[in-house]
């Protein structure tokens, strides 16, 4: 199989450099690049024959989920790449939540399964080997903590060091705790996730340290893996409608890009509908569409518990409507007691996600009220991140301490039947037994 050329391209000029600037802007407008693919075409059954060949074999590369589908990435030599066995996600079928949604064929893509418990590994196997390829001693990223924590793992793997800015309280422990194991010079800055930002575009401009985060089209085109595997997953057949949540837009694009390129090279007959769905304290997505028609973004202070996607100026905006608009899909807001109600609803069906990721399932539930979605489609939820990433949410939520606003509590109240306290109990069989016949008579 022939890999195809890979060439860089302005999402707005279209001006085609030969290489990549520091911040991965374009050098005559300053917008987002990306790759594509001129002129490229396949046998599609000789394709999906090999990628399902390299599942029995013993290569890091074919056991990688992401680069057993090195066909339709840009080439990266097999001596730099740097892979933990990333991708290889589980599909699961939500019952519970199907019936509760009256959506049947409710799926999850499990992208909390890979490696550092996020999908940022899909993307971060590739951009680290493109970072080694090109021989930088230094990667770095600004993050909510999920980028963080992969890049950091990847870095150490591939013999790199990393250089970590995240907001101060801000991020998780458990994202936080993953950079310092794996190695990273971490840098609590004080400020939010956007001012990191600006401040690591200059950074990498001044210093040779490669930049990480998703403006770099080689995350990108890692991220579009996820779409590959899942389309595989389902035979081919593609679902009617994929729901992603949307912070700085890189992995909606992602998805977007594969599931066209797949489109485009007749590995699937038809397109699903993609649509993104932001917390309503971190919308400037949402805004952008529904308020401005998608002419301009207009950047937040964000403001969420869902930490990961509290994010006010979302890098990848102009990448994510154009794959919104090509895909048919929708944008909508969910507030914070519907993302920790759906958390728990997807914990319930004993798969559990971090609050991100549950976004997806509140949103989900505001397209069927709309009839956007009707209940004989087959829906798949993309989960982001690990259900571990984040348990002081969970406890808090179980504890009845997560809303603690005045508004919140009339709407809280859908919450308490998902809401299991730990019980405290003497070193006891009777209580024990006392405390199993009351959770009995209450089911
Ligand atoms: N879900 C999780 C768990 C995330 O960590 C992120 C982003 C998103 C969703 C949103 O994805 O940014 O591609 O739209 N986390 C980044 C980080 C920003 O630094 O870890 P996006």
């Amino acid at each position: 199989m022939i890999t195809p050329i890979a060439r860089l391209r302005c999402i707005a000029c279209g001006d085609t450099p030969e290489s990549a600037s520091c911040n991965f802007r374009c050098t005559r407008c300053g917008d987002l690049i990306e790759f594509f693919f001129p002129g490229w075409s396949f046998d599609s059954a000789a394709l999906k024959s090999l990628w399902l060949s390299r599942k029995t074999s013993l290569k890091a590369l074919d056991q990688s989920g992401v680069w057993r589908f090195r066909e339709l990435l840009p080439p990266i030599s097999e001596e730099h790449v740097i892979t933990l066995r990333e991708g290889n996600t589980p599909l699961f079928h939500l019952q519970r939540c199907g019936r509760a949604t009256r959506v049947e064929n409710l799926h999850a893509k499990h992208q909390g399964m890979n490696p550092t418990a996020s999908f940022k590994d899909t993307g971060m196997t590739f951009a680290a080997s493109s970072a080694r390829q090109q021989g930088f001693r230094w990667v770095a990223c600004a993050s909510t903590g999920n980028t963080s924590a992969s890049m950091a793992a990847y870095a150490s793997r591939g013999s790199l060091h990393a250089l970590v800015l995240i907001p101060e309280g801000k991020i998780s422990w458990g994202k936080l705790s993953q950079a310092l194991d794996y190695g990273a010079l971490t840098c609590q800055l004080r400020t939010d996730f956007d001012g990191c930002v600006r401040i690591l575009n200059e950074l990498v401009c001044q210093k040779p340290v490669y930049l990480l985060n998703s403006v770099n089209p080689y995350r990108i085109e890692g991220q579009k893996t996820a779409a590959i595997e899942l389309l595989e997953q389902f035979g081919w057949e593609p679902p009617d409608h994929i729901i992603v949540p949307g912070g700085n837009l890189g992995n909606s694009s992602a998805i977007g890009k594969a599931l066209l390129e797949m489109h485009e090279l007749k590995l699937i007959s038809r397109l699903p509908r993609l649509s993104i769905i932001q917390a309503e304290g971190a919308n400037p997505f949402y805004r952008c569409v529904r308020e401005f028609g998608g002419t301009k973004l207009e950047p937040v202070i964000a403001e969420t518990q869902a930490t990961a996607i509290r994010i006010g100026n979302p890098a990848s905006w102009k990448k994510a409507l154009r794959v919104l608009q090509a895909m048919g899909g929708e944008v909508e807001q969910v507030t914070e007691v519907e993302i920790a109600v759906a958390k728990a609803e997807i914990g319930a069906d004993g798969v559990g996600c971090e609050p991100a990721s549950a976004v997806t399932l509140a949103g989900l539930k505001k397209l069927r009220r709309r009839g956007f979605v009707k209940p004989g489609e087959t829906v798949v939820l993309i989960l982001t991140g690990h259900v571990l990433k984040d348990p002081d949410f969970t406890i808090r939520f179980h504890r009845g301490e997560l809303f603690a606003e005045p508004g919140q509590e009339a709407q809280a109240k859908d919450a308490r039947h998902l809401q299991h306290v730990p019980i405290a109990l003497d070193a006891d069989l009777g209580a024990v037994i006392a405390a199993l016949d009351a959770a009995e008579t209450r089911m």
